[in-house]
């Protein structure tokens, strides 16, 4: 690899969350709590392998300034000296009340899961109170983790990721009157008996009437669905928490790029339902992400909101995040073949399109452009399949994803490019590839291009965004 000036040109992002050294991944905790909202992350600050897992929290009242990452949760008990792994929280007498997985190895190798409870009081105090759970119940194995709490007619719950004896992913359901004793409900049968080996950090949440289940699982494998090395979606439907029955539609996957997993959610004061995910894969490609040279690896994704329109689920960026737009430009209804603007460049934008087909076949935008590399996202109007590929940049693990889409003759994007993370929502929301990309420095053009014809940019606006403060 060439030598990288890291003073003049890194990959830090602007306005997504990295870790200032060390590895991060799943977004924990996340709860909102005298006027911020408090993101806790899966964190080794030690290297950039998944090492013993910390929990860091940043705290923000409006997404744009942030306190200084910190480390508030250490492996450092019997109950969690292997890692404090993934959990949730809710505020309850006037503190945060975490619960999460406190992993234990044994010597002969095999593994222990305990679920903690930890609370933060309002002068940021953490005080451990250990398990509340200590045993996997009959029939699972110690694949046992990631409790997500929530609160329902009168009484605490948290749903939990499992593996049944039978190496089959699962979620069941625990209660709770007073927060220290937990019985377990149930398993939460789902019409997916075999689907995968393991579900990770699940979560739970009512949108409209509709009970959503959003769960990570480990396992599963097909063409234009399944494309990365784990998965995580929903399932909608009625949920009867009574006798732990889902009664819901097709699995969906929240996420179609290479880069998403683990997502938790947060119901706000505001009644938005907000997701955050890692922006990241725990496989043998994150070992290629270059920042690795520079002490630190992986992102967060931006905070999304959750909306049901139809019936269907749909992820908008946060509103906050207009603040973050700089001086527009845009142009409207322009045929062509080729187009450029030297305007629409840069290394952290939004950019939002609308392309309709014409007497095209199709387009190829290229992204990052510079160098003799660029990401391209293909569409086209024939099979109705978009694809994004990283295969002609220089650093980076490599490869394409594809989405197909329903038939339509124009299609929307809402691009945001921030340094070395990419988020396209496509079709306001309905679909979502989120990817880490890492462009040299000065690839930072973009361009479209018609294939088979003339294609009509119906609409486009570009706006470069400011970066985030993380203040203290
Ligand atoms: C998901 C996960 C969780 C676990 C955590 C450990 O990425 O494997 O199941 O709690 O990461 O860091």
């Amino acid at each position: 690899m060439e030598n990288i000036n890291i003073r003049e040109y890194n990959w830090r992002c602007n306005y997504h969350f990295n870790p200032p050294f060390g590895l991060i991944n799943d977004p924990n905790g996340l709860c909102y709590y005298n006027g911020y909202y408090y993101i806790f992350f899966q964190w080794y600050p030690y290297g950039c392998k998944h090492g013993l897992k910390h929990w860091g929290l940043i705290k923000t009242k409006d997404f744009i300034n942030y306190s200084k990452p910190e480390i508030v949760l250490i492996p450092d008990s019997w109950f969690d000296r292997d890692g404090c792994y993934s959990g949730s929280s809710i505020v309850k007498d006037g503190k945060i009340q975490v619960l999460y997985t406190g992993n234990v190895r044994k010597e002969d190798g095999s593994r222990l899961s305990y679920q903690c409870l930890a609370t933060i009081d309002e002068k940021g105090e953490l005080k451990k109170h250990g398990p509340v759970v200590e045993n996997i119940p009959q029939g699972y194995t110690s694949h046992f983790r990631d409790p997500k709490v929530f609160f329902y007619n009168d009484k605490y719950y948290f749903i939990i990721g499992a593996q049944s004896d039978s190496l089959k992913g699962r979620v069941l359901l625990y209660s709770s009157v007073d927060f220290k004793n937990w019985e377990m409900e149930g398993e939460i049968e789902t019409e997916l008996e075999d689907f995968g080996y393991m579900w990770e950090c699940p979560n739970y949440v009512n949108i409209d009437d509709k009970d959503i289940l959003i769960f990570s699982p480990q396992g599963l494998e097909e063409e234009f669905r399944f494309q990365n090395t784990y998965q995580s979606g929903y399932i909608i439907g009625k949920f009867n928490i009574e006798d732990t029955k889902f009664f819901h539609g097709e699995f969906k996957e929240l996420d179609k790029g290479f880069d998403f997993y683990a997502p938790q959610i947060l119901k706000d004061h505001k009644g938005r339902t907000i997701m955050i995910g890692w922006m990241g894969m725990a496989d043998e490609e994150e070992k290629l992400h270059p920042t690795i040279d520079e002490g630190w690896i992986h992102s967060l994704t931006m905070a999304r909101e959750l909306v049901l329109d139809n019936g269907e689920l749909y992820q908008r960026p946060l509103e906050e995040m207009k603040k973050l737009r700089k001086e527009e430009f845009s142009v409207e209804d322009i045929v062509f073949d080729n187009w450029k603007d030297e305007k629409v460049s840069g290394y952290s934008y939004e950019l939002l399109l609308v392309l309709e087909k014409y007497k095209s076949e199709g387009f190829e935008i290229k992204l990052s452009l510079g160098n003799n590399e660029y990401i391209s996202l293909k569409y086209d109007f024939i099979e109705n399949i978009i694809i994004l590929d990283r295969n002609n940049m220089s650093y980076g693990p490599k490869g394409i994803r594809k989405i197909k889409l329903d038939k339509k003759d124009s299609i929307k994007l809402h691009i945001f490019m921030d340094k070395s993370a990419l988020e396209i929502y496509i079709d306001d929301g309905r679909e979502v590839m989120s990817s880490r990309i890492f462009p040299k420095e000065g690839s930072k053009n973009v361009e479209i291009l018609s294939k088979g014809g003339q294609g009509n940019i119906k609409k486009l606006r570009f706006w470069p965004l400011q970066g985030v403060k993380y203040n203290g």
